[in-house]
Parts: C-alpha cells; structure tokens; sequence
C-alpha cells in the first residue's frame, strides 16, 4: 500500500511542475483515470486492508492525495481558460496586413533642407503669428493705403485691423523690433491669400523669409549668400541669374532664376524660385532702426513651389490631400519597395 501512496506523490509532483495541457493529461490519468489510476484502484484495495485504523489511515491518505490532484486541476483549467481569453493563436495562413509606409511630407523636407544650409551661413530660424496687424503686413512694409500692390495678395481680413498674414515679409519688421542688428534669420510659416483652390493655388500655403541686416550691408551680399544657397540646394555646377522686379518693401527688387530639368524630357529651363532685394529705408525706420546706419536684404519664396518642381508634383492639391498613396511615395527607400 505505501508503494502505491509513494508512486502516487512522485506523478503529483510531476503533474506540479507542468504547464502543457498534454502532460497534464496524462499524469492526471495515471493517478485518477476511471479504470487504471493508481488512485483509483488504490481506493478499490483499501478492503483488503483488514485493520480497521490501518484502513481509516490508508483511506484519509488517498483522499488527501485525490483532493491535491483535484485543486492542481482546477488550477490548470483556469491557467489554460486565461490563456485562450487572450486571442486565438496565430493563424500563418492569414493574408498578411497592409503596412502603409509614412514619410516627411515633400514640402516639409524641403524647408527642413532650406534651413539647414541657412544655419551654416549663419542665420537663425525666427517666426511670427499667423493671425497679424494689418500694419505689420502691409503698413510697416512701405505699402501704402490702398496701394494696387495690395492687390497681388488678396487678404483674408480678420476684422479689427487684423488679418491673415499674406505673406511672411512681416517677421521681418516684428524681428527687428526685438533684436538688435547684426541680425539674419530664416522665418518658414504659413500664409494666407483669398485664391480658390485650383492645381496652382491654395488658400494657405508655406513661404520662406529670410533676412540679413548689418552696416555695410549690400547687393553683393545678397547675390553671394543666395547664389550659394542656391549651389549647396540644387548642386555646385547649377546657374543662377537675377532679374528685376517689384515689391514695394525691397529696393532695388530682383527674381533669382535657377536653371532646372524638370525632369518632363524638354531639357533645363530657368525656374524662378525666390523674390528679393535691398530692404527698404522706410522698413528699417517702421522697426525704429537709423536706416542711414543699417542696411540689410531680403528674400521670400515657396517651398511649395520648390517640392513642385523638385518632384514633378502636377497639381498643388496633391499636396494637401493626404493621400498615403502619394506621401509612400517620399518614404525612405520607398523606389525599391512596391508603393502600396
Ligand atoms: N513677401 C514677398 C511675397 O510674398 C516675397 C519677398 C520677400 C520679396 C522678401 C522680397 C523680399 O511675394
């Protein structure tokens, strides 16, 4: 009888240490399956045991031994009933998810490489509110009232002599009243003009200021920093050229042009990509600087404009759309993997 009681605590102690639901198994019906366990037919034996204490002894023993069995049971049942609440297991056969690749956007990349030349030449990223006085976008830029240079930005009016800033020339006036010259920022941001959305315009879209300030500041300086800039963006052997224009806060005004493949098969052709110019007399003195003592330059331009070209992007809503489609497009590596 002890060797059977001795047999039954070796297989408990096995049936301890086990997790697998087959093992389990199968030690718990060798200790007390219907016909064959070794607690079972233990039980059966104990007439034998002709002693009365003897059997009332042999008979607390099994029990204990079958209660032990009986609560590592329960024990396993709700191990393996926690196990499967928490999923199915995994099914190999299952077509596979689709894995939507994320990028910087194109036009974020850009002012992002923008800016890192500008750091190296010196400049400082500056930026102003969105929502702006109407002064600072017009009045302290030399345009006066009502002036059809005006027109060219078709402002969005906030009411209250506020507006939507329809440019980002008015960090220029808002920087210099803060900090005293030598002062050369770049200031990226948003702006807003009243244009329908078409394939070439949007109502809110991204400029780039940029703007040096100094004594003995002057046009020379202005072409060499953007002539640079324009090498370190587009390559060292790339030509630029400077054209006039107008903007009634730059005097004398200038377009740069840099010749580019647009990569449509019809060759280079020059791109305008920036406006720019000496800063006017009247802009120093809006800011309270002594205009006789300072003179500085400016520049603005589209990084829109600049993704456009860069990519053959054809339609500026492209852009805005968050189409995964076209921003899988700009992920890293994204040529030698199948563009979902
Ligand atoms: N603010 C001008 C525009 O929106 C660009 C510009 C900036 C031109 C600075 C000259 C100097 O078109």
């Amino acid at each position: 009888m002890q060797g059977e009681l001795d047999q039954a605590d070796a297989l408990i102690e096995q049936l301890q240490g086990t997790d697998d639901p087959a093992q389990f198994e199968a030690l718990e019906t060798r200790l007390v399956g219907r016909k064959a366990g070794i607690i079972t037919r233990a039980y059966s034996r104990m007439r034998e045991v002709t002693d009365a204490d003897a059997r009332k002894r042999f008979g607390q023993e099994l029990n204990r031994r079958a209660q032990l069995v009986a609560d590592l049971a329960a024990r396993h049942q709700q191990r393996r009933a926690a196990i499967t609440r928490r999923g199915p297991a995994i099914d190999p056969t299952m077509p596979a998810r689709d894995r939507w690749v994320g990028a910087r956007h194109p036009v974020t990349a850009v002012i992002d490489e923008i800016a890192a030349i500008f750091r190296e030449l010196g400049f400082t990223i500056a930026l102003g509110p969105e929502a702006e006085r109407d002064w600072y976008n017009f009045g302290a830029l030399n345009f006066p009232d009502d002036h059809p240079a005006m027109d060219m930005h078709d402002t969005l009016y906030l009411g209250d002599g506020a507006v939507l800033r329809t440019h980002t020339s008015p960090v220029q006036v808002r920087t210099l009243q803060q900090y005293p010259p030598p002062v050369r920022i770049l200031a990226p941001g948003t702006v807003y003009r009243r244009d329908f959305f078409d394939a070439t315009h949007a109502p809110a879209f991204a400029q780039l200021e940029g703007m040096a300030v100094d004594e003995d500041i002057g046009f020379a300086d202005l072409k060499a920093t953007l002539t640079e800039f324009a090498r370190r963006f587009y390559g060292g052997s790339r030509r630029v050229r400077f054209g006039p224009s107008y903007f009634p806060f730059t005097e004398p005004s200038a377009q740069m042009d840099v010749e580019i493949d647009l990569g449509d098969g019809k060759g280079t052709r020059w791109v305008e990509i920036l406006g720019c110019g000496l800063m006017h007399p009247a802009v120093l003195e809006s800011a309270g600087l002594d205009s006789a003592r300072y003179t500085g330059w400016a520049f603005g331009m589209g990084p829109g404009r600049i993704a456009m070209s860069r990519h053959g992007i054809p339609d500026i809503r492209l852009l805005y759309d968050s189409d995964v489609r076209f921003h899988a497009q700009f992920a890293p590596g994204a040529a030698a993997e199948d563009a979902r």
